[in-house]
């Protein structure tokens, strides 16, 4: 006898705890994560315990147009102020995006889609048309997150920089570290940009840090002993990576952190920056992100 597929539940966003809608993902291994339509923004991911892999803000706004502070905000088009248009690390992050797929296994879903496409609005911030697709995937103790553009117009090409501006939550900054970026050329965005190359093996945090490496290996890993944890960072077609960490005097100036939240975070954003993605019509590119966590230091 053939049993009858269940008909696919539709993908409708539920009100998560800041008052705003997305979707809650739920692995097989117990891992957790929230997902808003407010920039598609991956507001958490906690293990199986409980425990926050990501960093999130209490001070935090859920305001939209506000960008969310922590988690995985989207920045694009435009890395910082390197692209094309005038908002700080583009305009994703700020806008609202549409749930377009999410599947479901006994009400508990592991997979979703958000879509954000071009509108008057966005064109008003850059004149063009696309289409952009977030995934995001929980699978046992991983996270897998896809970001593709499509330029969706039949005439005009464009170039865009993009970043997943990944928030990780570290148990003592003192003790956390980024491994795979020794001998690794970046941009001192603390020292009007210039080049300089890290001879470190591993990027450590005794004062405020923010460079863009750049053509960086596809495997990066954040070390955090604090908390017995590495987080193994795997991408692919985002050959930058940005660290950051803003350090005393500008986690006090930042309203949407609290004063010493600078002990609590680092940021590791994939990124394509040194050479921006062009599209010509009817191009998608396409880029994504891994995350795994796993017990111990490397
Ligand atoms: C990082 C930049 O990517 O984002 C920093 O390298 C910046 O220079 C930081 O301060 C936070 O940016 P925002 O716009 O989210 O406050």
């Amino acid at each position: 006898m053939q049993t009858a597929t269940p008909p696919p539940v539709p993908s409708r966003p539920v009100i998560l705890e800041n008052n705003l809608p997305g979707v809650r993902l739920t692995s097989e291994t117990g891992f957790t994560s929230e997902i808003y339509n407010h920039g598609a923004h991956v507001g958490s991911w906690r293990d199986g315990n409980g425990d926050a892999i990501l960093f999130l803000s209490k001070h935090a706004q859920f305001t939209p147009p506000k960008a969310i502070r922590g988690g995985i905000p989207i920045c694009f088009p435009q890395f910082s102020n390197l692209g094309p248009c005038a908002t700080q690390h583009g305009f994703a992050r700020n806008q609202a995006w549409e749930l377009v797929e999410q599947d479901s296994s006994q009400h508990k879903s592991r997979e979703c889609v958000f879509q954000l496409a071009s509108s008057d609005a966005t064109k008003e911030l850059w004149p063009h048309e696309f289409v952009a697709r977030f995934r995001v995937a929980l699978v046992g103790d991983t996270m897998e997150t896809s970001l593709s553009v499509t330029n969706s117009s039949d005439a005009k090409t464009f170039e865009f920089t993009a970043a997943l501006h990944t928030y990780f939550a570290v148990g003592d900054i003192a003790k956390a570290s980024v491994a795979g970026l020794g001998n690794t050329t970046y941009l001192d965005s603390l020292d009007g940009r210039i080049e300089k190359v890290d001879a470190n093996e591993s990027v450590t945090f005794p004062h405020e840090v923010d460079r863009i490496y750049q053509q960086t290996p596809d495997c990066l890993q954040v070390v955090d002993e604090a908390n017995n944890r590495t987080i193994q960072i795997k991408k692919t077609n985002l050959p930058d990576a940005v660290v950051w960490n803003p350090w005393v005097d500008k986690c006090k100036a930042t309203s949407d952190l609290g004063d010493s939240d600078y002990e609590k975070f680092l940021c590791v954003e994939a990124a394509a920056i040194q050479n921006p993605v062009k599209l010509a019509p009817g191009e998608t590119w396409v880029c994504s992100q891994v995350l795994r966590v796993s017990k111990g230091c490397v």
